[in-house]
């Protein structure tokens, strides 16, 4: 069976890889079965974070590797949060996050936004190849919804008048930018 390393000490990130790639039969491993440090994201973009993530893992086992970056570009502030997204704030949780997005948005008119989420693999044979996937949208006026995660409450889809944590979870994970990435690495390994 061929083996994939998934460069993540998340558990739900792990859970949702292992649902992609349940059909493709791999053994599926992550950082927590290996002894190595946490990896700086220094990167000024996802991709190369990917990359940096990626490499280190393949440094200590020479398997198929995969490694992704997400996050938040805002036109408006030249794509910011962007590879901070997860730190934006000072205290980082996901509310503070949220109430500096909204700060910085007070007076814009301009409200478009995409989340995005990078993926690189390392090919067993060392190959590197990058997977993108984005979901468009503008930035509400206030956090509204429950729902999902991080930005979720101030983002609203093109097409949709809600926010994502307004909408149903099945909703949105059928079409957020790491479902698109996900679907494309899918295809890649269906047409191996
Ligand atoms: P990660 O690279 O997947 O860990 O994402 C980094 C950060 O981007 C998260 O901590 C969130 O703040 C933001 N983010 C990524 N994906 C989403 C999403 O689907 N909804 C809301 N926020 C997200």
């Amino acid at each position: 069976m061929k083996k994939i390393i998934i460069a993540t000490r998340n558990p739900d990130k792990l859970q949702e890889y292992q649902s992609m790639f349940e059909h493709l039969k791999f053994e599926l491993f992550s950082l927590a079965d290996f002894d190595m440090p946490d990896v700086e994201e220094t990167a000024d973009n996802f991709f190369d974070n990917a990359v940096l993530k990626a490499k280190a893992v393949r440094r200590v086992a020479r398997e198929c590797v995969l490694a992704d970056d997400s996050g938040l570009e805002v036109n408006a502030l030249n794509g910011l949060p962007g590879v901070k997204s997860k730190r934006f704030s000072e205290a980082g949780t996901d509310r503070a996050n949220n109430e500096k997005l909204l700060k910085l948005m007070e007076n814009e008119v301009e409200r478009q936004a995409r989340f995005v989420t990078t993926i690189c693999l390392i090919e067993k044979n060392g190959d590197i190849k990058r997977f993108e996937g984005e979901l468009h949208g503008y930035i509400h006026t206030a956090c509204e919804g429950e729902n999902g995660f991080g930005y979720d409450p101030l983002f609203i889809p093109v097409g949709y008048t809600k926010t994502l944590a307004e909408l149903d979870s099945e909703i949105k994970n059928k079409m957020s930018h790491r479902a698109r990435c996900f679907q494309q690495v899918v295809d890649h390994f269906e047409s191996e």
